[in-house]
């Protein structure tokens, strides 16, 4: 079953400066070894429930970590044979709890029809949402309190 790719860092990894409407910023990137992004794989064949719901699982430990991402759609998760990864990360903030969690959910969802409504019905079903909520309402870490 994929794991989750998240790794906590005590330093910023990227610095930005405003200037006026726009931004630069500095970004350290790694190339990591995987199959495709969730979108991909939905275009070659449906996915194992495991995969859905390591998927919510890996969605979770971002938001256990205060993680809003600002387009979690599904080019933006990537699958290995033994993991999930979130990337692109520009525009996302640290935030506390609140209804953020939800909108990204929301967003994944909204991506998931959009890119498989002229695929075949089995490739992306309403238990393979369930499979990805289970995942997310899973515990995200050892000793963490129960998922509302
Ligand atoms: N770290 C990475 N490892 C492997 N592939 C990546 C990585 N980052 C991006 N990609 C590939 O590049 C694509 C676009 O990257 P992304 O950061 O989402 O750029 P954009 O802001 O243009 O959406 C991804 O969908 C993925 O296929
Ligand atoms: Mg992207």
């Amino acid at each position: 079953m994929p794991g989750c790719r998240c790794r906590r860092r005590s330093r910023r990894a990227t610095a930005t400066s405003h200037h006026g409407f726009t931004y630069t910023g500095d970004i350290i990137t790694a190339r990591v070894a995987v199959v495709g992004s969730l979108s991909e794989c939905l275009r070659t064949g449906a996915l194992s429930v495991l995969t859905w719901i390591a998927i919510g699982r890996c969605i979770r430990r971002f938001h256990d970590l205060g993680v809003c991402h600002a387009d979690l759609n599904a080019h933006n998760v990537l699958l290995s044979e033994e993991a999930v990864y979130l990337i692109d990360f520009d525009r996302c903030e640290l935030r506390g709890p609140g209804l953020w969690c939800d909108m990204n959910l929301v967003r994944l969802r909204r991506s998931l029809e959009k890119l498989t409504w002229a695929l075949p019905p089995e490739r992306f079903a309403e238990a393979d949402w369930h499979a990805l909520l289970d995942g997310y309402r899973q515990n995200s870490a050892p000793g963490a309190p129960p998922a509302p």
